[in-house]
């Protein structure tokens, strides 16, 4: 791995924490996610299955997890399944992870060799009646790729049919929601190799300079810092196509006057920053662009204070809804008799502000959790208000990443440039 070793204590208290939840005689399977191919013979790089990573540290294909809390030999409690190598494989893929490297990983003792799996599965389900299996139950997903662990759901019911089935994912997704020490350092960790790359891309752009030029010293910067590299597909939209909330084709030449929105964020150790950053293409905002900028940072750092324990994403949406109708009216984009006449199912700000305030960030960019349970301290959320205005060619999103704590909430992005003037100011050193 490219990332340095991470405190195996925080995958020993993960599993301590799920434990708990689990009905007696349980057992718990997780597979590692499959090399997902391409074409012919081509596959995409590994990432790992996010909660065979939260309760292992284990970054490697083929690597299952079985959890047995109740068994009567303690040895047989928590095993890890790992690919064995060969010569073959060490040719060809190079190093494999020893039992040792598993065990000094994960923290947990009993390593096995993956084919040894079906063996031990079947003398351990002779003591279990429940049988906790992950499945995606992330409300945006829309995958029809069958996981591995998918696969397995299919062949374990149709090997063991007369078990009880458990969904896992409701445990792990309440538990994942609230983030450990451990877990809030690599995120810092995330946004601060993210803050390196925006420094950076301060001193290059500049009119003529191409979309993907700047994605290619964010990539430059992430990769230089142990980083796998974007934590999702890159935004870097000029002019008019940062308006377009999802352009990621990255392929125009940024212009002079116009305004470069850049929604971009490094991953580091599987941990995500989810940044967005707007910035004028010749070093100083329009009077307009900066009224509008103004505009959003307000809402944003309004929105911030609102993540406070105890509300929760429909209320909040629900406020920061009526924060920006006022910022809108304040611009004369919106006036008093459309807030007036609006439907409250899409109202009024919505032609400017069509996109969610916040979401979950961890381990998964638009990290797991329930958007109806109540912010809490842990909980990591983005803030991310923007205003769109194609007529006026302005595209204008600001986004931090924040923990919420018992003492209020804590900016993970907050040495990343933010105000108008600091950008300015950086852009114009060169
Ligand atoms: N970059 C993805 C998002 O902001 O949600
Ligand atoms: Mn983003
Ligand atoms: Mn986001």
């Amino acid at each position: 791995m490219r990332y340095q070793p991470i405190d195996n204590k925080l995958f020993i208290e993960n599993r301590k924490d799920l434990i708990k939840g689990l009905r007696p005689n349980s057992i718990v399977i997780i597979h590692a996610n499959d090399i997902y191919p391409t074409n012919g013979d081509g596959v995409m790089p590994f990432k790992q299955n996010s909660e065979l990573f939260y309760l292992t540290g284990i970054d490697q294909e083929e690597t299952i997890l079985v959890l047995a809390p109740g068994f009567p030999d303690p040895k047989m409690r928590e095993l890890l399944f790992l690919r064995e190598t060969n010569e073959l494989i060490a040719i060809w893929e190079g190093h494999k992870l020893t039992k040792e490297e598993g065990t000094k990983t994960s923290g947990i003792k009993n390593i096995k060799w993956t084919q040894e799996f079906e063996q031990i599965l079947h003398t351990l389900l002779a003591e279990c009646d429940h049988i906790y299996l992950p499945s995606n139950e992330h409300i945006r997903s829309s995958s029809k790729v069958e996981t591995s662990n998918d696969r397995f759901i299919k062949w374990c019911m149709d090997r063991y049919p007369l078990f009880n089935y458990e969904r896992l994912s409701p445990l792990l997704y309440k538990q994942r929601m609230i983030k450990s020490d451990i877990e809030v350092e690599l995120l810092e960790h995330a946004c601060h190799i993210t803050e390196i790359g925006f420094r950076r891309v301060l001193e290059v752009v500049e009119p003529g300079v191409w979309e993907y030029e700047v994605e290619a010293e964010y990539a430059h910067t992430f990769i230089s810092n142990r980083s796998k590299g974007f934590a999702y597909t890159p935004i870097i939209a000029g002019g008019g196509n940062s308006c377009v909330l999802h352009y990621i084709e990255n392929n125009q030449q940024l212009r002079d006057g116009d305004l470069l929105l850049m929604d971009v964020g490094a991953e580091y150790a599987n941990y995500n920053a989810d940044m967005t950053r707007t910035i004028p293409v010749n070093g100083k905002f329009t009077k307009r662009q900066k009224q509008v900028y103004e505009a959003v940072l307000r809402v944003k750092n309004m929105a911030t204070e609102l993540l406070t324990p105890g509300n929760s994403i429909p209320r909040y949406h629900k406020e920061i809804g009526e924060i920006m109708t006022g910022e809108l009216i304040d611009l004369g984009l919106i006036d008093k008799t459309d807030v007036k006449n609006q439907d409250k199912n899409n109202p009024a700000y919505r032609k400017y502000f069509m996109h969610g305030t916040s979401h979950h960030l961890g381990l998964d960019v638009h990290d797991v959790g329930s958007v109806y349970r109540e912010f809490a301290p842990g909980m990591v959320f983005t803030v991310e208000p923007g205003i769109y205005i194609p007529q006026e060619n302005i595209g204008i999103r600001i986004e931090d990443n924040i923990l919420i704590t018992k003492e209020g909430t804590k900016n993970l992005m907050r040495n990343i440039p933010i105000h108008a003037d600091e950008i300015e100011d950086l852009m114009n050193r060169k």
